[in-house]
């Protein structure tokens, strides 16, 4: 068994995914994956769609089931949901019946954390994301873009040192999908959270990921990872940058050469 690097708070050792089909063939969605994430890393994947990005991410949160090789979250074998992990997904899948303050709680009291602390913590949270005066309104008297932070700091009430994404910001407006990348850099760098967060746009992937992992079509293998070395903090200007550009135009490249953009 080969142990991951101490320091990392996620490892993918050899990981390899197949799922069966009804016809009795079956679809192999992840092959052979090694990644090491490290603590208070934003990790951004990038590929294209069916390449296996949700499947990856849905292992790591312990609600797929691994095919063969290993996960490590913070130095033990995965097994099932982790209490240090929080994920959002492309819908935040709010409850309508529960204001926004109700639903961010929605996590803390599956744990049953005593609500006045976990109420405290969900303000605080609301604010963070811009939120602050619609606690006690309802999913849908809510835009898209302000359901989906509610869906983040219900993602982060139980303060999970690891934070899953996957398309969060997918079904926004370009504009809002701005603005929101840049509340997430800021949210990150406040509480220092592990991000690994998928995307089908590889500006996203640049302008959020210190490092961002290119996946191949299926079978999604790992084709190649950039260090983004871009100035922090990020702001919007560094995407008229020509470094940023060359980041962009090398991971086009690479999609394009494995057939990603067919
Ligand atoms: N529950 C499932 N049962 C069978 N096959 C599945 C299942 N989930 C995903 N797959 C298959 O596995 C492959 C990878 O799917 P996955 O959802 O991980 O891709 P993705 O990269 O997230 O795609 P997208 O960008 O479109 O969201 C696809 O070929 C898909 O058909
Ligand atoms: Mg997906």
């Amino acid at each position: 068994m080969t142990h991951p690097t101490a320091a990392a708070v996620v490892s993918f050792r050899g990981v390899h995914k197949r799922y069966a089909s009804h016809d009795g063939g079956g679809t192999v969605a992840l092959q052979d994956i090694h990644l090491d994430v490290a603590p208070g890393e934003f990790v951004t994947v990038v590929g294209p769609s069916g390449c296996g990005k949700s499947t990856l991410l849905r292992i790591l949160a312990g609600i797929e089931r691994l095919g063969e090789g290993e996960v490590w979250v913070e130095g033990a074998r995965s097994a099932g949901p982790h209490p240090s992990i929080g994920v959002v997904f492309q819908a935040p899948v709010l409850l309508p019946w529960r204001n926004v303050l109700d639903n961010v709680l929605v996590p803390a009291d599956i744990r049953r954390t005593p609500r006045a602390r976990a109420r405290q913590r969900a303000l605080e949270l609301l604010d963070m994301v811009g939120l602050a005066d619609f606690a006690t309104r309802y999913p849908a008297e809510l835009s898209g873009g302000m359901q989906q932070r509610v869906g983040i700091a219900r993602a982060l009430i139980n303060s999970p040192s690891l934070l899953l994404m996957d398309e969060p910001f997918g079904a926004l407006d370009a504009m809002t999908r701005e603005h929101m990348n840049l509340q997430l850099l800021a949210l990150q760098a406040r509480l220092g959270t592990t991000v690994m967060l998928v995307t089908h746009s590889i500006p996203e992937a640049v302008f959020l990921g210190r490092r961002v992992v290119v996946m191949t079509p299926r079978p999604g293998r790992i084709t190649r990872v950039y260090d983004v070395a871009l100035d922090a903090p990020r702001d919007l200007s560094v995407i008229n940058t020509p470094r940023f550009g060359d980041y962009v135009a090398a991971i086009r490249a690479d999609l394009q050469a494995s057939g990603g953009l067919d």
